[in-house]
């Protein structure tokens, strides 16, 4: 153990130095020339385990940098970092109580505190929820409570002829698409309803299409809202969505696992005001929160509906109906072992509270109305989608080019070179057919100064690049 703290100790102090290249990891078929990564028969010593480790640190973009724009998540939250290695170092699992105690408590805390914030703890409704391996998880179990609400036979009798259909927006997450090929619903059968120009489902466009699934006989179950878009961070409508999913008895889902987090800000709380209408509703506290990876909750409206849909096939050898029965989260959950996410989500929440989360909040949204600001006022800059959230789509288009497809290439092309020059690191999307950086703002510790340089470096590369073109 004093060799392994040893090590910890020098991977923070000297082998992570601040300052250093965001990414510098080659392409994998380089990286696999560089690295011995082989396993054999026989055991190594420290040394080549250090040179390992070492090399691990090194090609990993350091994800705790300001400059690091990429993904849903960027810097450290230090109080569940060590929640992670406690984690580790007791190793609990959740399906009991006994093997978990207090990480069960915690867990049932950080439940209770997230229904609150989502509405779903009203005078009719007492929440419940579990915590699961991400987002992805979240929804796909949003979407098996969804077919146990329409069909609770689905469970133990299967399909029988019936054909279910589920809808989400154009803009939603792909694993909406992985849960309908994992619950058998038949990725066909989910629609993916047009947004309009904001990247906000259509409300009228979810009517149509219900309508005519209706028509082919088929059961409409599951509409699956966004509340902050992947590429865009649009927000979704609720409450029209809700009043459309009550007509139709069809469970309405939120994946908020990105956007969720607005919830903790008085000043920007209104983007999901209507969140109780839902049924469900996905957070992922890896995101925004910045827990280490994975710390994820799918939140349930009504009591008992975990349970129902998922609990099933035995288990007696652990699920003792003894005195800490009600305590066993394992019946709610589709896993059996689980690692006890909550202690890495619950020291944070303690440490930070969550006027610390609206803090955060409340700072990058105001980076964000600047960093719009700047590229609205900027001749070469343009914003391809409105920007209610942390996630700003822009890009450089001088003023002769209009070919979509070299546009798209230039912002690639401003991507690669930045991150190569060891520069932030942005990556680009697309949004309705046109493609630009997808820059997100997720750390705290940013400031409007990273946000102009990162812009002039965008300007600067994009100029040196078309005056390259022309040249060649
Ligand atoms: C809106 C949205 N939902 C779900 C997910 C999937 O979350 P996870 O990566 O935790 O599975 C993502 C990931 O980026 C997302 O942006």
């Amino acid at each position: 153990m004093k060799e392994s703290l040893e090590l910890l100790s020098r991977a923070i102090h000297e082998w992570m130095p601040k300052n250093r290249p965001v990414s510098q990891a080659p392409a994998a078929a380089e990286l696999e020339k560089i690295l011995d990564i082989s396993l054999g028969e026989e055991g190594c010593d420290q040394e080549a385990l250090e040179e390992a480790i070492k090399a691990y640190l090194h090609y990993n973009p350091d994800v705790s940098q300001v400059d690091f724009f990429k993904l849903l998540y960027s810097g450290q939250n230090k109080h569940a970092l060590l929640g992670d290695w406690i984690t580790s170092l007791s190793n609990a699992t959740m399906h009991t109580y006994q093997v978990g105690p207090v990480a069960t408590l915690m867990e049932l805390e950080l439940i209770r505190q997230w229904n609150k914030l989502v509405g779903f703890d009203d005078a009719e409704n007492q929440g419940e929820g579990v915590m699961v391996a991400g987002g992805s998880q979240a929804n796909l179990i949003g979407m098996m409570l969804a077919r146990h609400h329409v069909c609770p036979d689905y469970k133990t009798k299967g399909a029988g002829g019936r054909t279910l259909v589920a809808y989400v927006s154009d803009q939603a997450h792909y694993s909406a698409q992985k849960a309908a090929n994992v619950l058998g619903i038949g990725t066909d059968n989910l629609v993916a309803v047009a947004s309009d120009n904001e990247g906000r489902i259509c409300a009228v466009a979810l009517q149509k299409e219900i309508a005519k699934s209706l028509k082919q006989g088929h059961l409409p179950f599951y509409i699956g809202l966004t509340a902050g878009t992947t590429v865009t961070g649009a927000y979704d409508p609720v409450a029209v969505c809700s009043k459309i999913a009550r007509a139709h008895n069809i469970w309405l889902h939120i994946d908020a696992a990105w956007g969720g987090p607005i919830l903790f800000s008085e000043q920007h709380r209104h983007l999901l005001a209507d969140s109780h209408l839902a049924d469900s509703f996905t957070w992922d506290a890896h995101k925004l929160m910045n827990v280490p990876i994975t710390a994820a909750v799918i939140l349930v409206k009504h009591a008992g509906a975990l349970n129902a849909c998922c609990s099933g096939g035995g288990g007696e050898y652990l699920f003792h109906a003894d005195e800490n029965a009600a305590y066993n989260l394992g019946e709610r959950s589709i896993q059996c072992g689980r690692r006890a996410d909550a202690l890495k989500v619950w020291l944070s929440w303690k440490a930070i509270g969550n006027q610390g989360f609206a803090a955060k909040i409340d700072h990058l949204q105001s980076i964000k109305t600047d960093c719009v600001e700047m590229i609205e006022q900027s001749d070469s800059l343009e914003m391809l989608a409105p920007a209610v959230y942390l996630n700003v789509l822009f890009r450089y288009r001088p003023e002769h080019m209009t070919d979509e497809q070299a546009i798209r290439q230039l912002n690639i092309d401003i991507c690669k070179t930045m991150m190569r020059n060891g520069g932030p690191y942005v990556d680009y999307a697309q949004y309705k057919g046109c493609s630009g950086i997808r820059l997100i703002l997720a750390n705290g510790e940013v400031t409007r100064q990273h946000i102009s340089l990162l812009l002039d470096q965008c300007e600067l590369i994009g100029r040196e690049l078309v005056a390259d073109q022309l040249n060649s």
